[in-house]
Formats: C-alpha cells, structure tokens, sequence
C-alpha cells in the first residue's frame, strides 16, 4: 500500500542522495517557486519541534503549496484516543503528503504501511531523521567541497541521537573515517558499528572531548544530551553536561573545520563560539529549508 515514503535514509541510494543535494542547490539559488501550486501538506508533529516543521512548512509555502496540520498533538483527536492508524487515514483524506515527527520509534514506518499517501519522517523517537541528514550532507558538501573521505566527530548523546544515526548510514555511501565521542552510558549503538564494520568503515570510541580530536577532524557534529529520552532522570543530571565546545578549543583546528550541530543546543556549545567562522549551525539550519524542498519535490514526483 505504500508509495514512496521516505521513513529511513536508507531509502536513498548514493545517486539519489546526490540527485537530491543538486536539487537542493537549485532551490537555494531560487527558493520561490510554483511547483507545488494545488498540492497540500499536513504536518502532523507528535513531538515538540522549531526548526523540522517550520522549515518544511516554509518549504511548501514557498513552492506555493499549502499547508495543514498541528504542531501539538494535544489539539488533536489523539487526546481522545484515536489511534495513528485513524489518523494517518483521516488526513491522508486531506493531504498529498503527510510530514510526520513521532516519540515512537517505527512510528513513521507503520503510517507508511497505512495509507497510500507519502510520508516523510520528520524524526521518530530516537531511530532516524533522515531531512535533518539531507541537510547535514548538504551542509557538509557546501562547506568542504565534497562528501568522500571526511574525518567527522560526533560528539555528545550517540545512543538516543536519530541525527546521529542516521548520518552515520548516510556517509557510509561516502568512505569516511569517523570519531565516536560519547560518555560509557551514551555510546553509539553496536547496530551501527556493525553497519561500519561490515563496509569496513574506520571509527574510533573515545570518552575524552579535546583538542587532539579537534584538531583532526573536518566536521565536528555536536550534539545535544537529550533529557526526553530518559527514563531515568538520575542518569539523565549525570551526564547532562558531560562536554561543552569552547572558542579557546578552536585555536589550532584545521582551516576547513566547521562545527554543525542539528540544534537546539543546551549548553553543549558555548556562545562564544557563535562568532568563530567555523561555526556552522545557524546556516546548516538555513540549509534544511533547500534540502526539505528538494525532498518534498522529490517525493511527490515533480522533479
Ligand atoms: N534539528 C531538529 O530536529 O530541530 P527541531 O527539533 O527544532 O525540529
């Protein structure tokens, strides 16, 4: 029953990745557009979010799509107890595609296997979030030229970070060599380091956040200690603060290094890195607005 959903990245090949990223630079260069004139777009965000649904709404809303939804599921029929499997076919009575963020892990995978209309996962609980990867390759490729053989750190909450994971599957289609930086209790899944094991991918562990790492690496990918994934609250305050990023950290990094974080930052970067030229964050987030538009053209078939 399913169309073409995006709910994992492993959906894309490599060339579809970059067909993707080429789209992107085309929307960059000339956002506004009328290619989704008719269409319609229900945001359904079951999950809090600034930056995912505002910059897919955008997106339609700059293609000259429109747009419906809800941003707190509160306000919906969920509270009632409507189950997803109603809601997913109510809206896709509505909509051309649905654009989902769910706390469930699958939850995007089984909307996809309900209805006929394409789904886009915008984050389910601690799995995939495969637009916040489109835009982190996008942002990745602008910056250093090219997506082959990039040495990245990815620093702070490795166990319950989608952004994370799902970065990781995307660059293996790229031969990178990455760091993992992660305190014992939010170290990267061994799920993935199969995945990189099996494709002879090189990754090292470290607990230790310095400039030994920094100065080596070209991405440094931050990330932030996720208090809602959490059961624990104890565990939660223990390594709430675990790294922090300084300016004074950046001194003798490489040239072509930029910091990317999928935001919000708590305190895992000091503000006064904002200033530094290689940070990067702000505009990656600019990046998700051309990487969602290419997506949902994409998806729908337009380009
Ligand atoms: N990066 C990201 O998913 O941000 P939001 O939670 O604000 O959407």
């Amino acid at each position: 029953m399913s169309s073409k959903s995006i709910v994992s990245i492993t959906d894309y090949s490599t060339d579809q990745i970059l067909s993707i990223l080429d789209s992107a630079a085309t929307f960059e260069a000339n956002p506004n557009q009328t290619i989704l004139n008719g269409k319609v777009a229900a945001t359904l965000f079951f999950e809090p979010s600034t930056r995912t649904r505002l910059s897919f709404e955008t997106a339609v809303n700059r293609l000259g799509g429109r747009v419906i939804g809800f941003s707190d599921a509160s306000t919906s029929s969920s509270v009632k107890g409507e189950t997803l499997n109603d809601t997913i076919k109510m809206v896709s009575n509505y909509a051309d595609i649905i654009i989902m963020r769910h706390h469930l892990e699958g939850a995007a995978r089984y909307a996809s296997e309900v209805t006929s209309v394409p789904i886009i996962n915008a984050g389910d609980g601690s799995n995939q979030h495969p637009s916040q990867t489109m835009l982190d390759l996008y942002s990745i490729r602008k910056t250093q030229g090219r997506l082959d053989n990039i040495k990245i750190a990815m620093v702070g909450d490795l166990k319950y970070g989608r952004t994370v994971h799902s970065l990781l599957i995307a660059l293996t289609h790229f031969s990178p060599q990455f760091y993992f930086i992660a305190p014992d209790e939010l170290r990267m899944p061994e799920e993935y380091k199969i995945i990189c094991d099996k494709k002879g991918i090189p990754y090292e562990e470290r607990t230790e956040f310095n400039t030994d790492i920094i100065n080596e690496v070209d991405i440094l990918y931050m990330t932030r200690v996720q208090k809602e994934r959490f059961t624990d609250q104890m565990e939660y305050e223990k390594v709430k603060n675990v790294y922090t990023l300084r300016n004074k950290m950046l001194e003798h990094s490489k040239d072509n290094l930029r910091i990317l974080h999928p935001l919000p930052r708590v305190n895992e970067i000091d503000m006064d890195v904002d200033a530094n030229p290689k940070a990067y964050y702000f505009e990656q987030a600019r990046n998700g607005l051309y990487a969602r538009q290419a997506m949902i053209c994409d998806t729908l078939g337009l380009i």
